[in-house]
């Protein structure tokens, strides 16, 4: 089925080999070596986070598994903290406790955001609080940056490390009125993604302080993510940072006027209510059966891909579905998408 068209989707480029590697064509000379992409990348993204080191890794899962490894090994104790719907938990079949060891705390409500009295009730040592920025799965919800900073010093009294799941890290600074290095002060260690926003191929930089990012790479190692020659998903990350990372707030704004348009037209609804970040919510009156086969007939129809697939509600008439404006979402204007998410009914 070709998606001429996605909502859904950061881009189309990054869908399209051919149009990555001209994109990537630029960033490489014949004196560049295998190993300049990845110390130039790494280099970059420590100096944007504030940070004295940073490491690229092939995925956020492996990233993240080592960060909280090596907070482990470092304090002592073995349980850290997150969110109940924390990437770590919902999507990668528990790694951290089935490659680790490592258990998680869940702290709070599954649909609203962590407070600093969910992490008060904790009540057990902790390695580690994790952060994610913004919290995906309840539809991008970004904590204060005053809730951020009460938390993350409550965490370091408590003697525990701070880590930011920042898959999202480049689209939620648009939520902040601080910058990257601001923001990564708060946390021991920051996780960015390079395929996401930043329309790369894959891949994942960690950062953080000389001795933890010293042991992240043994653990890299052992895990078998030192690749030698990761150059092509620096490069692709290192366009992105040039091209796309200045558009963030061009994508945040175009959120905003999506969802202030879905709102005002009443027949769904978005959380939040005004976006933080490009990420959002929509909420349908449609069970999720109906919804995805609405939504694959649309696409079928027009080419179009609206959604990528719709989440269950705990009331089965009503499902929603994710929007997370890139480049291809500011091809759809306001009234279009209305249009497109009101006429779901008739193509079921
Ligand atoms: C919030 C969050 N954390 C971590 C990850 C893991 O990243 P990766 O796909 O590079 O393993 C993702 C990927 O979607 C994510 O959304």
């Amino acid at each position: 089925m070709e998606i001429r068209r996605s909502l859904s989707h950061h881009s189309g480029p990054r869908r399209s080999p051919s149009e990555v590697l001209r994109r990537m064509a630029g960033y490489v000379t014949p004196h560049t070596r295998p190993e300049d992409p990845v110390r130039e990348l790494e280099e970059r993204v420590a100096a944007l986070l504030g940070k004295p080191r940073a490491l690229f890794f092939p995925s956020g899962t492996m990233a993240q598994q080592v960060a909280l490894r090596v907070h482990a090994e470092r304090t002592g104790r073995w349980t850290f903290a997150a969110h109940p719907q924390t990437h770590l938990q919902v999507w990668e079949n528990q790694g951290y406790s089935a490659v680790h060891g490592l258990r998680l705390h869940p702290a709070g409500d599954r649909h609203e955001l962590m407070t600093l009295d969910d992490l008060k009730a904790v009540g057990e040592p902790l390695a580690a609080v994790v952060v994610e920025l913004p919290q995906r799965d309840i539809g991008g919800l970004l904590p204060s940056f005053e809730d951020l900073a009460a938390q993350a010093k409550w965490a370091r009294e408590s003697g525990a490390a701070v880590h930011c799941d920042g898959a999202r890290l480049w689209e939620a600074q648009t939520g902040y009125d601080a910058t990257f290095a601001e923001i990564a002060a708060l946390f021991d260690t920051v996780y960015v993604s390079l395929y996401k926003a930043l329309e790369g191929v894959r891949g994942a930089v960690l950062a953080g302080d000389d001795e933890t990012i010293a042991q992240a790479a043994v653990w890299r190692r052992r895990l078998g993510g030192a690749v030698v020659d990761a150059w092509p998903l620096a490069v692709a990350a290192l366009v992105g940072m040039d091209e796309v990372l200045p558009r963030m707030a061009e994508f945040t704004a175009h959120a905003q006027a999506l969802a202030a348009a879905i709102n005002a037209d009443g027949f769904a609804h978005t959380t939040p209510q005004v976006p933080a970040t490009p990420l959002f919510h929509v909420h349908l009156p449609l069970s999720r059966e109906d919804a995805q086969r609405a939504a694959a007939h649309l696409l079928q129809e027009t080419g179009i891909r609206l959604l990528l697939y719709a989440r269950s509600n705990p009331d089965p008439r009503r499902c929603s579905f994710e929007v997370s404006v890139g480049i291809s979402g500011l091809e759809f204007t306001p009234g279009e998408v209305v249009e497109l998410i009101k006429g779901l009914p008739s193509r079921v």
